[in-house]
């Protein structure tokens, strides 16, 4: 545990416990609760909610993004209504407990900052609430209820993501942003959990049980969201390492490009979409290999120049397989542009310098880095990193962007090496933006530029690129 981490549950805890004191000390458990007209009827209302929590605590599903989401937010607004702030804490504090605490497999700290993140936000909420007049007004009650449950969930979002920012090392905005559709939908419950106040009121505890299909029916949404997703994410996998597969020099490449391109990205502070399309655009980018016959594919002697424009061609067949995958647009253009260089000779469209979207110049380096640094039937003995950085180096301006290698050098890939520096600044071949002009103007791709129209270098006499 990090010494902040460790400072923010603490501070947390702490505030969420002298908040419970505040809440059971300055506020009158409302009468309400009272399960029945009998004695400690309060008492036995109280855990009649905490009961109802528990049972939504215990089928918490684990959303992609680490956050669990549950149903338990309806039974803590609903107690929050009914009850007062002593009661929302009460229910918040005991009614979360989850199955894994009891096993032991949640960290002391875990625990307690779990606990606290929801009971300061589910009493502030409360608190709001009974500052409120007029509720006697359905209507009142109705919005009001609304109200205390948006400042319950806001806050218990707020803290759950500098929680999990500060566990995972992720920004903040990307935890905020991580499971956001599953805590929306949570808010979604607030409605229900005034119905459920309600009769809990009007027609008595059993009532309230009838909300139980409906809230087990949310619960299973989230599930099968998170199922579907998970499917997704395995299935995009499995088909950048069927590709790589094909030929046993290039298994994992694309995993391996995945983590460079994002580590780069990282470094250049790109935006959390960003980083996402560079995660899934790292895993796809040689989807289009799917298309090259393996007597082109696997050939190991030097490529004719018909099978060179078929090797040539796969950019553009990835982006046709990609386009209909709706949740893939961002990608698009990585895979498609991830062969052009900076000058303006790469392919398929000879886009030039800042022509080319910054994320496929991403990928164009880390592809090449792990392409130089791996085995390859033309080259068996793969260069070492420095080696491969001096490489880059050399065709920052030619191949490669120089803003990208300069990022790429301050990534643990190659921290530490000696850094040769930026060469001397290269004017883009103004033949070369003039073709990229021209290749845009058609429609069909030209046939790309073969090697030999780069300068002279043994470790581009096959593009640096897998
Ligand atoms: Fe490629």
């Amino acid at each position: 545990m990090s010494r902040r981490l460790g400072a923010c549950i603490a501070l947390i805890a702490l505030g969420s416990g002298v908040l419970l004191l505040a809440a059971v000390s300055l506020y009158r458990i409302d009468a309400a609760v009272s399960i029945a007209r009998v004695p400690y009827g309060i008492w036995l209302g109280l855990v009649f909610w905490i009961a109802l929590s528990l049972a939504g605590s215990s089928l918490a599903v684990r959303m992609p993004g680490g956050s669990l989401v549950d149903v338990s937010f309806a039974p803590i607004v609903a107690a929050m209504s009914v009850g007062g702030p002593a009661v929302a804490g009460l229910t918040a504090l005991i009614g979360t407990t989850q199955r894994r605490e009891l096993r032991g497999e949640v960290p002391w700290y875990g625990a307690v900052a779990n606990h606290a993140l929801i009971m300061a936000p589910a009493i502030l909420g409360a608190m709001v609430l009974q500052e409120i007049p007029g509720r006697q007004l359905a209507v009142v009650d109705f919005l009001a209820t609304l109200g205390a449950a948006s400042i319950f969930f806001f806050l218990n979002y707020m803290l759950a993501a500098t929680f999990l920012s500060l566990r995972s090392g992720k920004r903040f905005s990307a935890s905020l942003r991580a499971d956001a559709g599953g805590w929306v939908s949570m808010l979604a419950l607030a409605p229900i959990a005034w119905l459920m106040a309600q009769m809990y009121v009007k027609a008595g505890w059993w009532a309230v049980l009838l909300f139980a299909l409906p809230l087990y029916t949310t619960r299973l949404a989230y599930q099968r969201f998170v199922e579907v997703r998970e499917m997704f994410t395995e299935t995009v996998r499995s088909l950048a390492e069927a590709v790589d597969k094909r030929d046993t020099f290039t298994s994992g490449h694309s995993h391996r490009v995945q983590k460079i391109a994002m580590d780069i990205g990282k470094v250049m502070k790109v935006s959390d979409d960003e980083l996402e399309a560079l995660e899934w655009g790292g895993l796809l980018h040689d989807i289009g290999k799917i298309g090259v016959p393996d007597s082109v594919l696997l050939k190991q002697e030097r490529l004719t120049r018909d099978e060179r424009a078929m090797m040539n061609l796969h950019p553009v067949l990835g982006a046709e397989i990609i386009t209909p995958v709706h949740r893939l647009a961002p990608e698009l253009p990585i895979i498609r542009h991830h062969h052009e260089w900076f000058n303006g000779s790469g392919y398929p469209d000879r886009l030039v310098a800042d022509e080319i979207p910054r994320l496929a110049r991403i990928l164009h380096v880390a592809d090449a880095f792990e392409a130089m640094t791996a085995a390859r039937p033309y080259r068996m003995t793969p260069l070492t990193p420095q080696q491969a950085l001096v490489e880059l180096r050399k065709f920052g301006g030619i191949q490669f962007d120089p803003d990208v290698v300069d990022a790429f050098v301050r990534t643990k890939w190659v921290l530490d090496m000696p850094d040769p520096g930026r060469p001397e600044i290269r004017e883009l071949p103004l033949i070369a933006q003039v073709a990229g002009q021209l290749a845009q103007a058609v429609s069909t791709p030209p046939p790309a530029l073969d090697a030999g129209t780069i300068p002279a270098d043994p470790s581009h006499s096959r593009p640096a690129t897998a």
